[in-house]
């Protein structure tokens, strides 16, 4: 079976032909227009500016995909969460084709569509459950995916993600969005323990995550430490910064992973959304918990991207859970998980 994924909901659009059979996943096509480059003028994502982005980009992303390839059996579109303004372009997208074309449409939360992208290219089907920690711009939530499509929330930030802390961070010090892969950049070079920055709710007896407190934390420390210039702070050693910020990240995220794990003894562990590209936060992870099977996505699919939609359709497709498109609808706070 090969399924067109189409991904808009944040601020890239991306489209990928995937092959799904039993030998694995495997995209054949792709191609992603990257909109990072406008937004970091605004110094993050202005959504009439990604909508009208998105406008611009969906037809040439999915042409460029669909050259030379035959009609994928199914067409599955990001349906949320995430920003509406994206959204609707890549779902009225999807339902023209569905229409004139007379594919399905499986309606894929984004969500799980990271969850997916860790068996990219993979033959090996998870053992389930699996406790999933999904980090992202948007997201930071402790999932336990029971079967394919079934997700219980274990836990989940109350304020900002993890990704939206290292950015909002990284421009204090004048980096420009999405800080987060300069930070984590950065802090290769530091010391980890500089700067002893708290580790919210490391010890509360549940598995949500706060990160507000610690992005208010590190302006302090600046505000006391650092040189401020032109709107900017600048640390003596952005380094050590860095690493100290990032380790603060990285010791609540795992720890509350190892705790949810010895809770609910998943078969597989998952790191997916774009912080799953932080190498620290891979090698930490492992190393609490080296017993456990633990699925990272493969290098340049922890960013958002159609071929992880495409992935998380596949299942749903084989039960032919599709959506006609008449009723097909954009809807930006889709929750993945039942229980909240
Ligand atoms: O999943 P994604 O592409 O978009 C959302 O669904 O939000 O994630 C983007 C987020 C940004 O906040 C970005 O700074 C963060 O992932 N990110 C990283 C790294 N690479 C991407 N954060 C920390 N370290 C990284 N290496
Ligand atoms: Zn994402």
């Amino acid at each position: 079976m090969e399924i067109l994924g189409i991904e808009s909901s944040c601020d890239d659009t991306s489209a990928a032909l995937v092959r799904c059979d039993e030998q694995g996943f495997f995209v054949v096509q792709e191609k992603t227009a990257s909109q990072v480059a406008v937004h970091a003028r605004y110094g993050g994502v202005v959504p009439e500016v990604a909508g009208r982005l998105h406008a611009e980009h969906i037809m040439p992303v999915i042409e460029e995909v669909m050259k030379d390839q035959k009609l994928p059996d199914a067409i599955a579109v990001t349906a949320g969460p995430g920003l509406i303004t994206g959204l609707v372009v890549g779902v009225e997208a999807a339902k023209v084709l569905s229409y004139l074309l007379d594919i399905p449409i499986v309606r894929v939360n984004h969500i799980e569509g990271h969850i997916h992208s860790v068996f990219l290219g993979s033959h090996r089907a998870p053992l389930l459950p699996a406790l999933c920690l999904v980090v992202s711009g948007g997201h930071t939530e402790l999932l336990l995916m029971r079967d394919y499509g079934v997700y219980e929330l274990v836990g989940k930030t109350r304020d900002d993600a993890a990704g939206e802390a290292f950015d909002k961070v990284g421009k204090l010090i004048g980096l420009d969005y999405p800080g987060g892969p300069k930070m984590s950049q950065l802090a290769e070079t530091g010391n980890r323990s500089a700067i002893n920055f708290p580790r919210p709710m490391l010890e509360s007896s549940d598995f949500d995550f706060s990160f507000a407190g610690l992005k208010t934390a590190a302006l302090y420390w600046l505000r006391d430490n650092a040189v401020y210039e032109d709107g900017i702070y600048r640390p003596a050693n952005a380094g050590d910064f860095c690493a100290s910020f990032e380790q603060a990240v990285i010791d609540v995220l795992v720890q509350k992973t190892k705790r949810a794990a010895a809770l609910y003894n998943p078969k597989t562990i998952i790191l997916a959304g774009g912080v799953s590209a932080n190498s620290a936060l891979k090698k930490n992870l492992a190393q609490a918990l080296p017993s456990f099977d633990i699925r990272f996505p493969a290098s340049g699919y922890s960013m958002d991207n159609g071929a992880m939609i495409a992935m998380a359709a596949y299942h749903h497709a084989i039960k032919q859970d599709f959506t006609p498109w008449r009723e097909l609808i954009a809807d930006p706070n889709w929750k993945v998980y039942e229980n909240d």
